[in-house]
């Protein structure tokens, strides 16, 4: 093999990697339609020629020539026609000189006809947006973060009917927010961070159905929080640094990350709603009014991964054996009037992880043990608690209160005791109405209908809805990348030193277009390296946008793309192989643990409903945490990999740049396709993979190997019977026998059910993925309370014992 080298040796090169691509590339034929480009050079003079924008000309080919895209400054066509104009400026420049005219701006801009994403970020761009801006009607996604935009909002983007991304966070915007933002029924992403707006929030938010992520924080807003219970598909909300309060907003269930830090909200947090946020993940309630007990629910939400409440007036005995969500990752409840101990599941976490570090702030409270010295004596929160009638159990230890500090804390109590009891007052009295809002409440549905989370579609090269979604999506998951090696590019030296020179005893498979092989690099990092004989028919176009795909594979429940290599032709410099990096999984496959386990080896039941959600996660990411979107990835049990945490990776799936070569099983990322890499999504795309995913939960369940079509169709009417069975007998029996006696009916029933609906005959009766998860993540959570419950005849004296988790009346009975 003569091999070249064109971009694996020399990383700086390597970090360009799409310039490099595009400068191998030869230019088509067509060109970008002149008058396009005329708008285009336009635009960077009506800009003042800024330098990132230097490698504009005249001669300059914006739709097929390569070489005068950056990072920060390209554009996107479809066709001939500008699709996405992108110019991000180095932030914190100044105000464009007095002559700037951003309504010529929009006027340049309307020329781009098929103009759908644009971002215009530090640029220094100032005025007060247009009303024309209506006239950009293609327009889906905006970002003009960062400028001097200043004045009201403009009505014209409510004529925007395909909006679905709006940032303009880092402005001068300012007036209120007005009502017709609920016109904006396309509208999924809304950032306005950092701006003057004041006033209220419109209560016709409630109208923005498509609603997944509200950014407002740092403006001046005050009052109540309208009502967002029935944005369903909300999953992020900041509304952090207004003055808003003082009720506690009531949120769609789905939410993944509520942020209220520094406003005026007050009263208490409505314990029992909170608790039903199955997949909330960030809480931050810090530097707020909040008083009254610290709900223990708070620590122990299935999802939760960073929670502060620091910085309030939460009372209340925290104790050594209160128990915390696995994810638990980072808590922060410092300054509040807190007693006790902290949790020791705050020290060590459950979960067998060891490489699990959960970080916990607790200064200025009345704690005692292990809390560090920055504690007040516990008289002073005694104090402070006895004022408002919340008497804590018997504080322990630690109560060497000296005369001086408990005279200025008694003094301070009785300061603060009147705005405190108005506090509790109104506290318990929301609660109350928060217990009756629950028991009105119809019964839990657990067939609810699925939140329409992901229309696929949309028009033109990309689902247009996905595309949205990603962009916000992505920044949310992060998290789920922790754990993985930064993304890099190889050079071809080091894959030859992981895999002593590719030497055959490291080859783990092979087919037509390549191998793949195992490999351990020089930090001792073991991978697997899938190599791919490139086409020369293949456009470098293509491939760059393989690649950067690629780069972007990378989730806690994925086999993760770790890097990429070229080795490219000495003659020509074009790519002739590409070598792609995964990580290493070597706990055996999912069915290894649950049908073909041997008894020790078989997970047990809570493990089994952690594997399924694991997937579900990774399915998640995959449909809407890059974009585009990977679809129809022929998901298997046997495709589903376990790490030495028993973390559940999806192994193999749908890398559009593989679905040209043949398919690989297990061993490390990516399989083959029914797609070609080229296809829109197909269609129901997304509801494939719940039927596969349907699958995989049924041998979850069942402990038995399904193998074909028929033996599913089998036991999809045992599933149905037994669900509608008065007798739990006979769900038990349909359950592993492994694990059914430590399942609680309720978690079984929960995840048969869902397993059930995944299989439905017709795609669109299938769930959406967060439905999936929302029902898995409670299945996970009825069983631990079930076991608990068996464990203990809980206590009722403590006010802060887990056993007063207020009941979940409106979970419990079951509506089918
Ligand atoms: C582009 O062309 C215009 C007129 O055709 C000319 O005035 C201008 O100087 C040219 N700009 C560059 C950068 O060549
Ligand atoms: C919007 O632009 C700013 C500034 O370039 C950038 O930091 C931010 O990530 C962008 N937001 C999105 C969602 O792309
Ligand atoms: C807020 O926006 C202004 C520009 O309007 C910017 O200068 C400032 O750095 C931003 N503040 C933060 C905290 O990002
Ligand atoms: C915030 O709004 C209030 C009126 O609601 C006004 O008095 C105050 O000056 C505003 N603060 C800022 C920083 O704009
Ligand atoms: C809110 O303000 C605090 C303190 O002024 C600051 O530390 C924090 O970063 C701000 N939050 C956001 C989201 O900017
Ligand atoms: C926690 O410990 C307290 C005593 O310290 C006890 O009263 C309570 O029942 C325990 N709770 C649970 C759930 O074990």
């Amino acid at each position: 093999m003569g091999r070249g080298s064109c971009g694996c040796r020399h990383p700086l090169l390597a970090v360009l990697l799409p310039l490099l691509l595009v400068l191998a590339m030869v230019p088509e034929s067509a060109q970008l339609q002149s008058s396009q480009t005329w708008s285009l050079l336009k635009i960077q003079q009506l800009l003042s020629y800024p330098p990132v924008l230097r490698t504009w000309g005249n001669g300059t080919d914006f739709c097929y020539g390569g070489d005068y895209k950056t990072a920060s400054a390209f554009v996107e066509c479809y066709g001939d026609s500008v699709t996405q104009l992108h110019i991000m400026g180095p932030g914190g420049a100044p105000p464009l000189p007095k002559t700037f005219n951003l309504d010529a701006l929009f006027t340049t801009l309307t020329r781009l006809p098929d103009l759908r994403v644009l971002t215009l970020t530090g640029l220094g761009l100032w005025g007060p947006l247009p009303g024309k801006v209506s006239r950009l009607a293609s327009l889906e996604i905006v970002n003009v973060s960062g400028n001097y935009l200043y004045g009201q909002l403009p009505e014209g983007l409510s004529r925007l009917g395909g909006l679905q991304t709006f940032i303009a966070d880092d402005n001068m915007l300012s007036g209120e927010l007005p009502g017709w933002l609920g016109r904006l029924a396309s509208l999924a992403v809304l950032s306005l961070r950092n701006n003057s707006l004041q006033g209220a929030v419109p209560e016709s938010v409630r109208d923005m159905g498509s609603l997944r992520s509200l950014a407002l924080a740092c403006n001046n807003l005050s009052g109540q929080v309208p009502d967002l219970s029935a944005l369903t598909n909300l999953q992020a909300v900041d509304l952090s640094n207004n003055s808003l309060g003082p009720a506690f907003p009531r949120l769609g269930r789905k939410v993944a990350s509520v942020v209220l830090s520094g406003n005026r909200f007050g009263n208490g947090v409505p314990a029992e709603e909170v608790a039903s946020l199955y997949l909330l993940e960030r809480l931050d309630v810090s530097r707020n009014r909040f008083v009254g007990p610290l709900p223990p629910a708070l620590l122990a939400l299935p999802s939760i991964e960073y929670l502060s409440v620091a910085g309030n007036r939460f009372t209340g005995l925290l104790a050594a054996n209160m128990s915390c969500g696995e994810n638990l990752r980072f808590v922060d409840v410092s300054s509040n009037l807190l007693t006790g101990t902290l949790p020791s599941c705050l020290k060590t976490l459950p979960s067998s992880s060891n490489s699990k570090q959960v970080t916990v702030l607790a200064a200025s409270n009345c704690l005692s043990g292990g809390a560090g010295s920055t504690q007040h004596p516990a008289l002073f929160c005694q104090n402070q608690a006895l004022a408002v009638g919340i008497v804590p159990v018997q504080a322990r230890g630690g109560g060497k209160a000296k005369g001086k500090a408990g005279a200025v804390a008694g003094a301070v109590a009785a300061a603060l005791a009147a705005a405190l009891l108005a506090g509790v007052a109104a506290f318990l009295f929301a609660r109350r109405a928060a217990v009756r809002r629950a028991k009105a409440r119809p019964p839990r549905r657990l067939v609810e209908h699925a939140a329409s989370s992901m229309s696929v579609g949309g028009g033109g090269a990309y689902p247009s809805q996905l595309f949205a979604d990603a962009r916000y999506i992505s920044q949310t998951v992060k998290l789920g990348a922790l754990g993985v090696p930064a993304y890099r590019s190889f050079s071809l030296v080091e894959l030859e030193a992981a895999t002593n020179d590719f030497e055959v005893s490291r080859l783990m498979g092979q087919d037509a277009h390549g191998q793949m092989y195992r490999g351990t690099l020089g930090n001792g990092t073991a991978v697997t390296i899938r190599s791919l004989r490139v086409r020369r028919s293949q456009t470098s176009q293509a491939f760059n946008r393989h690649v950067e795909m690629i780069s972007r594979l990378r989730h806690r429940h994925l086999v993760s793309a770790l890097g990429h290599c070229f080795e490219c032709s000495p003659d020509d410099a074009t790519v002739t192989r590409l070598y792609l990096v995964f990580e290493y999984v070597h706990n055996g496959n999912l069915r290894s643990r649950i049908s073909q386990g041997t008894e020790g080896r078989k997970l047990p039941w809570v493990q089994r409903i952690s594997a399924a959600i694991g997937v579900a996660k990774g399915i998640q990411f995959l449909h809407g945490g890059i974009m585009p979107g990977l679809f129809a990835n022929n998901l298997k049990i046997t495709n589903i990999l376990l790490d030495q945490n028993l973390v559940a990776k999806i192994g193999s799936y749908n890398i559009p740049i593989l679905a040209e070569t043949a398919k690989s099983e297990g061993g490390g990322g990516g399989g083959g396709s029914k797609y070609p890499s080229d296809s829109r999504v197909p269609p129901n795309g997304d509801k494939i993979d719940i039927y596969d995913f349907g699958v995989i939960l049924l041998e979850v369940v069942t402990g038995r190997p399904i193998t074909s079509i028929h033996e599913v169709e089998v036991m999809k009417e045992q599933l149905q019977s037994a669900l509608t069975s008065e007798s739990p007998g006979r769900r038990r029996a349909l359950v592993d026998q492994a694990v059914s006696r430590a399942c609680s009916d309720e978690s079984a029933r929960t995840v048969m059910e869902i397993c059930l609906r995944c299989l439905a005959k017709e795609a669109e009766q299938r769930p959406s993925v967060e439905d999936v998860l929302w029902n898995l993540q409670f299945a996970a959570q009825v069983q631990d309370d079930w076991r608990g419950d068996s464990r203990s005849s809980a206590s009722e004296e403590s006010p802060l014992s887990p056993s007063q988790i207020p009941p979940r009346r409106d979970r419990e009975t079951s509506a089918w």
